[in-house]
């Protein structure tokens, strides 16, 4: 079974998605990892994003070289774990851009569906576009959001107490941050971030990590997935 989980940055996707696995035995895939890669990888090797075909090279190095570790969420390239990389803001900022290429998802596409796939669980696949284009006969789609200010200062907690100088971490930044990639990823030409017509709305902005997870099981179990 496939669960298609699509929604804004700082929604709580990924934390819930991987509690919600965690606790039901199921597969969790974030294929927002798949960009994360390719924009960290460009920017190390300081390739510019309209020269198209070396990108596309190195998106091809890419799909033969990570391996995504189901059950501990960790990412390696050529052997490295390259997962503390991928977790800036940075990264995420990055991979919305290389996001908007429809080459790079073209490309993309048939690794998500291989990833989930080739696993032998159930999953919960999270992204921008699952259930309207990687998985749009997905078994459950939701549409996870939460308030523009909610998912500002989710992510300005994260950062605090991830940041060794949390000083620097700045509130009205990282909102600006979360608008930009807005814009950029419901904004762009090639699978945009929307709400399939068939997904249910999920609203965090009033829900603590814990609540959000019994009621995604309690939306599993109403489906009769669970
Ligand atoms: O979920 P995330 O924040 O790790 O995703 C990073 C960026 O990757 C996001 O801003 C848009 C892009 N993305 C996408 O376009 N399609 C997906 N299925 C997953 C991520």
């Amino acid at each position: 079974m496939i669960v298609a989980v699509d929604g804004p940055a700082g929604s709580g996707k990924s934390s819930i998605c991987a509690l919600v696995c965690e606790k039901l035995g199921w597969n969790y895939i974030n294929t927002g990892f798949l960009y994360r890669t390719v924009g960290v990888i460009l920017r190390k090797r300081a390739i510019p994003l309209d020269d198209i075909e070396t990108v596309l090279i190195v998106v091809d190095e890419i799909a033969e070289n990570l391996i995504w570790n189901p059950d501990t969420s960790k990412v390696n390239f050529h052997g490295e774990d390259i997962t503390p990389l991928l977790e800036t803001s940075e990264a995420g900022q990055d991979a919305s851009m290389v996001a908007k290429m429809p080459a790079v998802r073209e490309k993309l596409l048939p690794l998500q569906r291989d990833l989930t796939r080739k696993s032998s669980r159930n999953s919960i696949v999270d992204g921008r576009d699952i259930g309207t284009v990687v998985f749009p006969d997905a078994d459950l789609k939701i549409f996870m959001t939460a308030s523009l200010e909610e998912r500002a200062r989710r992510r300005f907690a994260q950062l605090k107490s991830a940041t060794v100088d949390s000083d620097s971490v700045d509130l009205q930044v990282i909102q600006d941050d979360i608008v930009r990639r807005d814009h950029q990823d419901a904004g762009r030409g090639t699978a945009p971030l929307m709400q399939a017509d068939d997904a249910v709305l999920f609203d965090t902005s009033s829900m603590n990590v814990v609540s959000a997870v019994d009621s995604l099981i309690d939306i599993l179990r109403s489906k009769h997935l669970i």
